[in-house]
């Protein structure tokens, strides 16, 4: 039988949080406000715009406020952040946003490093932010990272992610943003992790985060987009990673996943000259090539 995909792709850009998180090279809140603005007129209907989190464990982030006051807020577009404890999230509302994200972890080792606490109280710690910013009428997205194996202790079971996932939407997030932090997963383990994800809950309240550290996540995607989920983590040219897994590189880039969608016919409301503007315009600003393959195709036949 044909697979059916999709016909639209709401795509969540990540590069100015989850990329820039982690690139060593430190961009000005100038050019970072400017991507933001570039994305959105790209046609990016949701950006995540920082996070607040310590200033101590991810000082590229820490002004992230700032960067919300100066971004050019359009109708239509979101632009969520994330927020560890209720001290982030009380800091985000400060900063007028609208949605925030929580992240937890699949895997014991990598919360312990990544926010310095148990899986167990990572998700208590959430019930007060997850209260506020309900009363506060803030949408909440939620993150479990380590779906397809952790850099510290290696595999992760099915039962931990789906574990993790039921928590976040029983707590009251909307969707839940499934992250293979190490991009270490292949189609097959992404599919199967997924279809365990899918026995819990609904499609529609799931999206996919795939790193592309392995160069796999493309492949990872199109395995999975014929069981109905239509929401995808990207990031402009492929920036970034986590500071806390070692050797994790970036998402797959916005400019890949966009031609790869859009050659199935799949929409995605996106313009890929614009977005392949704004890769050039951070890539410039960083002083790297994008890891797109698409921008750089582009590149060379311009
Ligand atoms: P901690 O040290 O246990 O926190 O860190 P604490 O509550 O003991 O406070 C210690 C200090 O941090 C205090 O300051 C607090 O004020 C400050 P001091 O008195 O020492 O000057 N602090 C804060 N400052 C600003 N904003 C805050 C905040 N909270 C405490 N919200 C904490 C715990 C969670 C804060 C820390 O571990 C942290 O910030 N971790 C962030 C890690 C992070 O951002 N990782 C990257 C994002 S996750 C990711 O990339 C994965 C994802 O993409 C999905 C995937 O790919 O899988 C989402
Ligand atoms: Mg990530």
């Amino acid at each position: 039988m044909a697979e059916t995909f999709p016909a639209a792709v709401r795509i969540v850009e990540v590069g100015a949080r989850d990329g820039l998180q982690n690139e060593t090279a430190t961009v000005t809140t100038d050019t970072r406000v400017e991507l933001i603005d570039r994305l959105a007129s790209a046609g990016l209907r949701t950006i995540e715009a920082g996070s607040f989190v310590s200033p101590k464990w991810v000082p590229q982030m820490a002004d992230s406020a700032e960067v919300l006051r100066r971004v050019t807020r359009r109708p239509g577009v979101s632009y969520p952040v994330l927020v560890p404890n209720l001290q982030g999230l009380e800091a985000a509302l400060a900063a007028g946003v609208t949605e925030v994200a929580v992240f937890a972890s699949a895997s014991e080792a990598f919360s312990l490093r990544n926010i310095n606490c148990t899986i167990a109280d990572s998700l208590k710690r959430f019930e007060p932010v997850l209260d506020a910013a309900r009363r506060h009428g803030v949408r909440i997205r939620g993150y479990v990272s380590c779906v397809l194996g952790c850099p510290f202790q290696g595999t992760v079971p099915h039962d931990a992610v789906t574990g993790i996932a039921g928590s976040l939407l029983s707590q009251g997030c909307y969707e839940v943003s499934l992250g293979d932090t190490t991009g270490a997963g292949t189609p097959r383990a992404a599919r199967a992790m997924l279809e365990a994800v899918l026995r819990i809950a609904p499609a529609d309240r799931l999206a996919l985060h795939f790193h592309d550290t392995y160069g796999q996540a493309l492949a990872n995607i199109y395995a999975c987009l014929s069981l109905g989920v239509s929401v995808l983590d990207s990031s402009i040219a492929g920036l970034g990673g986590c500071p806390y897994a070692p050797g994790a590189t970036g998402n797959v880039a916005t400019e890949d996943l966009v031609y790869m969608l859009h050659g199935m016919g799949i929409e995605t409301g996106i313009d890929l000259p614009k977005l392949l503007a704004a890769s050039a315009f951070i890539s410039q600003a960083l002083g790297r090539r994008p890891s797109s393959r698409v921008a750089r195709a582009c590149h060379r036949s311009a």
